[in-house]
């Protein structure tokens, strides 16, 4: 039997020949757990036939996996749910405020969205994370490394020696164990996370990071013709995101932009980007914004914490709480 659900090869599914793995593998699908988290329109387009018999294949390869008892059947009872759930962990922020808020950190098995203005903190929390998630558990991370997916090229190793230094930590060990993987077009973006599994095994990663998750389909997709086309991209890149995080009991964090909806009259005229395409997928979604050398943290959307924001700050420490100032 295999060891995880990533050796299983596709030779286990009926239907597949050498001719058809081949095209899967060719077309980055190369496990059975890859097609059964693949949808059956883009199996269709790497098999080249229709999409009813790319559901079948889909369908087989989850049944495969359910009956070795390595995927999450759908129908669970309640009990196994909240069995799952207690196996949830969270990763501290590096600012107490700022978990109070997310009821003690980032979560595993669930997608956590910061979106606010250019400057407003995203990517300094993105890198705030690939350190307190290295943290043994009983400080509040998970042991384990960071994949730390950047569309907008604005990963700075050099930021994460001064977090690990300023938390008493061996900057190199700390760099060792975060992946960086930059990503240059929204089609390179979906290639990406399409074969995220088997890097996430290897590297013994506990958080994926995309910062951010739609800088380039939005500047790719331009005019109303194109948006249908870019929300089923995006949907079908959240939700395999949201998968990865069910199966491997890991955080993933997205950044995103904002943009502004000019018919508000009252309140805030800023909204993420996306739409409902992302507002669906994403667990939690934490609006940033700027106050002087603070960062206002909101909780805009989420299915178990009560509205609330916080203060924190950013400082060459990452992220701190305001007390924290020296
Ligand atoms: P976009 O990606 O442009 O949308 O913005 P962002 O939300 O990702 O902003 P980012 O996380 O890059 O925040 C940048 C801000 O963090 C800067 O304007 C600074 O205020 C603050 N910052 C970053 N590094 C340092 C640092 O070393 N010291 C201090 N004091 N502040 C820092
Ligand atoms: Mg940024």
């Amino acid at each position: 039997m295999a060891e995880t659900v990533l050796d299983v090869g596709l030779d286990n599914i009926k239907g597949i020949g050498p001719k058809t793995k081949q095209k899967l593998i060719d077309g980055g699908i190369d496990s059975v757990l890859g097609l059964a988290v693949a949808l059956p329109k883009e199996v269709e387009e790497v098999l080249g036939g229709k999409e009813e018999s790319a559901s079948k294949l889909i369908f087989s390869a989850r049944q495969h996996l359910e009956s070795q008892g390595l995927l999450g059947k759908e129908f669970i009872l309640a009990s196994e749910a909240l069995q799952k759930r207690k196996e949830m962990k969270r990763i501290v922020t590096g600012s107490k405020s700022l978990d109070d808020l997310l009821l003690g950190g980032v979560e595993t098995q669930s997608i956590t969205e910061f979106f606010g203005d250019f400057g407003s903190g995203k990517t300094q929390i993105c890198h705030t994370l690939c350190v307190t998630c290295q943290l043994p558990s009983d400080q509040g991370g998970l042991g384990g490394g960071a994949i730390y997916v950047d569309t907008e090229g604005t990963f700075r190793p050099e930021r994460l020696v001064q977090i690990a230094e300023a938390k008493g930590l061996d900057a190199n060990e700390i760099l060792q164990k975060v992946v960086l993987c930059k990503v240059y077009n929204s089609n390179h973006l979906e290639l990406v996370v399409r074969g995220l599994s088997r890097f996430i095994e290897k590297f013994n990663a506990r958080l994926l990071i995309i910062d951010s998750i739609i800088s380039l389909h939005r500047a790719e997709f331009i005019g109303r013709g194109t948006l249908a086309n870019r929300q089923q991209r995006l949907n079908s890149l959240v939700h395999r995101l949201l998968r990865l995080a069910e199966i491997f009991n890991i955080a993933v964090v997205v950044t995103n932009q904002v943009q502004s909806k000019p018919d508000t009259f009252f309140g805030d005229p800023t909204r993420p980007a996306g739409g409902n395409v992302i507002a669906h997928a994403c667990t939690y979604r934490i609006y940033l914004k700027k106050s002087g050398p603070q960062r206002i943290a909101t909780i805009v959307d989420s299915p178990c914490h009560p509205y609330s924001d916080t203060r924190f700050q950013i400082t060459e420490n990452g992220v701190e709480d305001i007390s924290a100032q020296k």
